[in-house]
């Protein structure tokens, strides 16, 4: 089912300073599963992820993770690229990792999709190494995001992508509030070490802003010198 975007958009307007906006941090309970379902039906929210999807290039045999991955839309899109790869999500929201799971219960069943129910903190180096790492409309919600994301260049390898993306919630954001978010996030990721950052947008109300990046390449190795 598709939801009336212009009526929900004034219903969250309403519920979001009532105590509606916790729940997107952290969504629990029977108000966290409906937070849960607008999110997996939203049409703008659904078009930033597949967006953001398309952005990142997954290729059929990378190994890919999605931080803050909620009820699952983009992980749906990651494992239909990664289709001789593998795709972890995270989430410290049991709910979302649960909904996260129905939708994908086929790539789970098979193996090539894997849900974590953890913190973005509490990532562990065993996780990786991942071709690309992908977190939508969550980074702000992180403790301390730079190094958090310092972190997760860690769990890439030499070369790997990563696709942060927001499109901001908060009653009365322009596409001003959405350059603003992407130059906080490009400004995050410079800091925890990607390389060739760039931004694009996609136009919805507020727009999308994705800020791409990527860890170093590995350096050559050294040559050897010749000694005669
Ligand atoms: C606004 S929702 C976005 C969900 C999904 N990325 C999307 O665009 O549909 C933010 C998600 O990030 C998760 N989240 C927030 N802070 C987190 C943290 N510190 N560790 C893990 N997940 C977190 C929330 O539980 C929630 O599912």
């Amino acid at each position: 089912m598709k939801i009336e975007e212009r009526a929900l958009g004034r219903f969250l307007k309403w519920w979001g300073p009532r105590g509606g906006l916790a729940q997107f941090h952290r969504p629990t309970g029977t108000v966290g599963h409906v937070v849960g379902w607008i999110m997996g039906r939203r049409s703008s929210n659904v078009a930033r992820n597949r967006w953001a999807v398309r952005l990142l290039d997954v290729q059929p045999t990378e190994r890919v993770i999605e931080l803050g991955c909620g009820p699952g839309v983009a992980i749906a899109a990651l494992a239909a690229r990664a289709s001789r790869g593998s795709v972890v999500g995270v989430d410290h929201s049991a709910v979302m990792i649960r909904q996260a799971r129905h939708r994908n219960r086929a790539a789970v069943r098979a193996g090539r999709v894997r849900l974590v129910h953890a913190p973005v903190e509490n990532l562990s180096l065993r996780e990786g190494p991942f071709d690309a790492a992908l977190a939508v409309n969550t980074v702000g919600m992180w403790p301390d995001p730079t190094a958090r994301l310092r972190e997760l260049a860690g769990l890439l390898r030499p070369g790997g992508r990563i696709a942060v993306v927001s499109q901001p919630r908060c009653p009365g954001a322009t596409a001003a509030t959405s350059a603003a978010a992407a130059t906080e996030l490009a400004g995050q990721l410079t800091d925890a070490g990607f390389e060739h950052v760039r931004t694009e947008m996609l136009d919805l109300d507020p727009p999308a802003a994705c800020v791409l990046g990527r860890v170093a390449p590995a350096s050559p190795a050294t040559p050897t010198t010749a000694t005669r």
